[in-house]
Formats: C-alpha cells, structure tokens, sequence
C-alpha cells in the first residue's frame, strides 16, 4: 500500500516561471532586457542537454539568452578571458558556466572570477559567505528549488529537524544553509558518519544528493517524512536490452511506502533547478538595473 504523495515539480516550476515572466515583461517596459550568458566547454552531453534546456526555459519567460560553446581543449586564460568580458558587458545580467569543467581549468579559479552581482548559480564565495550569514543572496538553484518544494509542502519549517544527506558545495552545503535559516535543526550526513541510517530516521525532512542510484530506502525514513530526491543517475544503459532511464539517490518503491511525500526522478527537483535560475537572473538584472526593492523575496 503507497502512502505518500508525489510532489509534482513540473507544477511548482511553472508557477516560479510564471512569476518571473511577468516580472521580466514589467522589466522590458521599462527598457531593460533581462539576460543570462551560458558558457559551456567541451561536449559533455549530459551538460549539452542541460544548457540546452536553460536557454529553451529563458526564451520562454522572456530572458535573452546568449551562448558561448567552447572546445574542449580551451586554456584557463581563454576561460577567465570570456568571463571578464561578460563581467565588463552591461547587457548581460547573469554568467553561467556549466560544471564539470576539463581537467586543464581551475573551476574554483573560474567561479572566484565572475561578478557576484551576476552570480546567479550562487557559487561565488561572497554569495556562499551571504548565505551562510542569513543575508539576501544568490542562493544556489537547485537548494532553492528544494527549500520552496518543502515550503509548499509542509508550511512554516521553523523547527523540523532536517538530514541532508550528501555535502557537496553546489547542493548539501547551501541547503544546510537554507535549512538552517529557515529555522530547521539541520543535521548533514555524509560518506564518513556513523549511524547515518539511524540519525536519518529522526528526521521530519530528508533531502538527499549523494549519485548514488537508490541509496536511501525505507529503512531510512521516519513514518510521515517528507523527502526531496535530488539524484540524477542514468541506470540500465549497460544491461543488454535494457534501455537507460533515470532515477533518483532515493529507493521510490520502498520509500513510498513511510513518507508522507516524496519528490519523483524525473518531475521533481531538475525543473525546479532551471525555474530558480530563471529566478536569479531576474533578480541579478533588477539588482544591476534599477534601485527598486526586489520583487520576489530573496533566498534567506
Ligand atoms: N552542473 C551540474 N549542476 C550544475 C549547476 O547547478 N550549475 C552549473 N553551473 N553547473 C552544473
């Protein structure tokens, strides 16, 4: 017998980039063209397909958006080069550069170079460093897409205890950070804790980002939990005559079975990653364009 309920991304997205589209049309009213640079390098194909989709998701809300492949053999220089020109530009509002990046370049070296101001992953250690203060930033977008999914679900978070599970700087960390200023007690759980199972099932919320493919099964959850799965994981391709499909860091079939919600792999979190981008890149233009107060709240 299921017992939980599916929470539909897809939906929470549409509604985030409904918001954004009306405010990047009241933006173009007053001549300002909201726009978000994508650097890729390399032809990485899941990276080309999620470029992709960042591009078709800000034409659609109205965010020009402007493109630079690069080969995958492109120096540091070149990199930080492009950013510094991207930085200088004032037309262009928002500087993504798509991650993993070739081995030859310093990610960290990248990040540190683009504007804070135009931010919008919210990997900058100055946007980090707001984070972590509890002053209004560019929060990184996929916590962002989780912290509303949870809102919506559960209300008011002051007081849940929540378990990340995973502690990546793009994910883990930064929905640590977002918990914990929405006033949750936040545990975070990684490779090297004891009784992470045991600490899991205590949690009222339970966010996981560790790709790994069904790392957290029912054994890990408390009756009535909410659970957001952020894994991506590509199973199956291997297997002759299996074709590849994705799931989730969270074993749905058992999980289903205790939490009171859960979010699926595909529909879940990945829409709610690019409406937040979309999200942040009006906030970045407002920000650099007008002395207004922002229109939506900032990530605290
Ligand atoms: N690669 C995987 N996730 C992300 C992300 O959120 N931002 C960037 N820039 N690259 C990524």
């Amino acid at each position: 017998m299921s017992t939980a309920r599916t929470i539909d991304g897809r939906v929470a997205a549409q509604t985030v980039l409904d918001d954004v589209a009306r405010e990047v049309a009241a933006l173009h009213e007053n001549g300002i063209e909201p726009c978000l640079a994508v650097v890729l390098v390399g032809d990485d194909a899941a990276s080309d397909v999620y470029v992709r989709n960042k591009v078709r998701r800000a034409q659609e809300v109205g965010i020009r958006s402007v493109e630079h492949r690069l080969d995958a053999a492109t120096s540091e220089a070149a990199l930080l080069a492009l950013i510094a020109r991207l930085n200088a530009d004032p037309k262009v509002h928002g500087v993504l550069v798509q991650l993993p990046l070739p081995a030859q370049i310093d990610a960290g070296a990248v990040i540190a170079a683009i504007d804070p101001l135009k931010d919008v992953d919210g990997f900058h250690r100055e946007n980090v460093g707001r984070l972590a203060l509890g002053e209004p930033t560019l929060a990184p977008c996929t916590p962002q897409g989780c912290l509303i999914l949870l809102q919506q679900t559960l209300g008011d978070l002051a007081g849940k205890h929540a378990v990340v599970v995973g502690r990546s700087n793009i994910v883990g960390k930064p929905m640590a950070a977002l918990l914990l200023n929405a006033h949750c007690s936040v545990t975070v759980l990684h490779s090297r804790s004891e009784n992470a199972r045991e600490l899991c099932r205590t949690a009222d919320i339970v966010v996981v980002a560790v790709g790994r493919a069904g790392f957290v099964d029912a054994a890990w959850i408390k009756p009535g939990a909410v659970v957001i799965d952020v894994g991506i994981n590509r199973v199956g391709a291997a297997l002759a005559g299996e074709p590849a499909r994705l799931v989730g860091d969270v074993d749905h079939a058992s999980v289903l079975q205790v939490a009171s919600a859960l979010t699926p792999v595909p529909g879940g979190v990945g829409p709610m990653t690019i409406a937040c981008l979309m999200r942040n890149t009006l906030l970045a233009a407002r920000r650099q364009s007008l002395s207004l107060p922002d229109p939506l709240t900032l990530a605290r």
